[in-house]
């Protein structure tokens, strides 16, 4: 059997900066507030003149390949994680797939919201040991400022909430790579965090009044969904230590899904962690839902703290509820 090494990683995040004291301006909230709950100093907002879901999917999967060192012609499959695809549909995979310039290899979109990257990493994975596929590009990318409620309504969510892109490439390799995945989901818990509309269970998916409804913006009980995740992630990153004999003291680096530094914090705290071993970068980027592992993988790896032979776990929890990890043999 194969195993899926992660031979290259790219990201991008678009270039405006929005500042704690810049939302402020929109909204009754403060930097001062922000930081304490969430950790969240700045984030980026896309430009609607030039970026896009898929074209921000390009130019990380760009950078992937490139340390990769091989074309594009060469990917045997694109998995593809968002929640704010660049249309009601297709997905944006075979968007994505056309903006490389490549055809006729599948490409499939996944919607597992903050847990999406390793959803999409955990299919990716199993075509590849089983031979089906030798290299797999797998992309999380979101665009969430476009639809924020910016009102005072809307600003639990619109402070946490941003957008940015993430990409992998994996290759069948007969060394260690990805040792395991581990995906779980909760529906019981779906409207703890979630967009209603436009869903197709409505008479009339979209109408005049429903585009002017809060139904269209995202809803989130931040407390319960706060309460879940702080059990979930020590519970799905235990699993993933226990499924391979492992410890935590054997990790070398945790990357937690990006979904608010309290509860990275809470969830290195109670796994007794060093500051050192667990990765954060939602202060720069706020929460990007299925970009945040991937661009904190790479930017993790370009500060050199990556390096080969070191065991990498990732992990996220989020909407669905869904959460899940991940433990590499880098
Ligand atoms: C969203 C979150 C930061 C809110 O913090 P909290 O301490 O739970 O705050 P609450 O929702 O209980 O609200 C407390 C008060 O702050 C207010 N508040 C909410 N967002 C605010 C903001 N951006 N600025 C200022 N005040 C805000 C609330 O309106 C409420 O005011 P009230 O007491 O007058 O009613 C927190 O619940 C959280 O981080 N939850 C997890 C969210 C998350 O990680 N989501 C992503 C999962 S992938």
């Amino acid at each position: 059997m194969y195993s899926s090494k992660i031979t290259g990683s790219g990201y991008f995040v678009p270039e405006r900066i929005v500042t704690n004291d810049e939302l402020s301006k929109m909204m009754n909230t403060s930097d001062e507030w922000i930081i304490e709950r969430t950790g969240i100093k700045e984030r980026r907002w896309f430009n609607p003149e030039t970026d896009t879901v898929s074209n921000m999917a390009l130019r990380a999967s760009n950078m992937a390949l490139e340390q990769a060192q091989i074309k594009a012609e060469e990917i045997d499959f694109i998995v593809f994680a968002t929640i704010t695809p660049d249309y009601f549909f297709p997905g944006s995979g075979v968007l994505l797939q056309r903006e490389l310039g490549i055809t006729d290899i599948p490409a499939l979109d996944l919607r597992n919201a903050c847990s999406g990257f390793i959803y999409a990493l955990s299919v990716a994975d199993q075509y590849i040991k089983t031979g089906m596929y030798k290299t797999v590009l797998v992309i999380g990318c979101e665009i969430q400022s476009s639809a924020l409620d910016l009102s005072d309504e809307g600003r639990n969510v619109s402070a946490i909430f941003a957008d940015g892109a993430g990409a992998m490439i994996l290759q069948a390799s007969k060394e260690p790579g990805i040792l395991s995945t581990h995906i779980h989901s909760d529906g019981r818990f779906a409207e703890e965090l979630y967009v209603r509309d436009p869903g197709s269970s409505r008479k009339v998916r979209l109408d005049n009044e429903i585009i002017k409804s809060p139904s269209v913006k995202a809803h989130m009980n931040g407390r319960e969904v706060f309460k879940a995740a702080v059990v979930k992630f020590p519970e799905v990153i235990k699993e993933a230590l226990d499924a391979n004999n492992l410890n935590v003291t054997d990790l070398d680096l945790l990357i937690p899904h990006q979904a608010n530094l309290r509860i990275s914090e809470f969830v290195r705290k109670s796994m007794k962690l060093d500051e050192s071993k667990v990765y954060n970068n939602i202060m720069r980027y706020g929460n990007t839902t299925a970009a945040s592992i991937p661009i904190a993988f790479k930017e993790a790896w370009l500060e050199g703290k990556i390096e080969p032979g070191n065991l990498v776990c990732l992990a996220a929890f989020g909407s669905g509820y869904t959460w899940a990890s991940a433990l590499i043999r880098m």
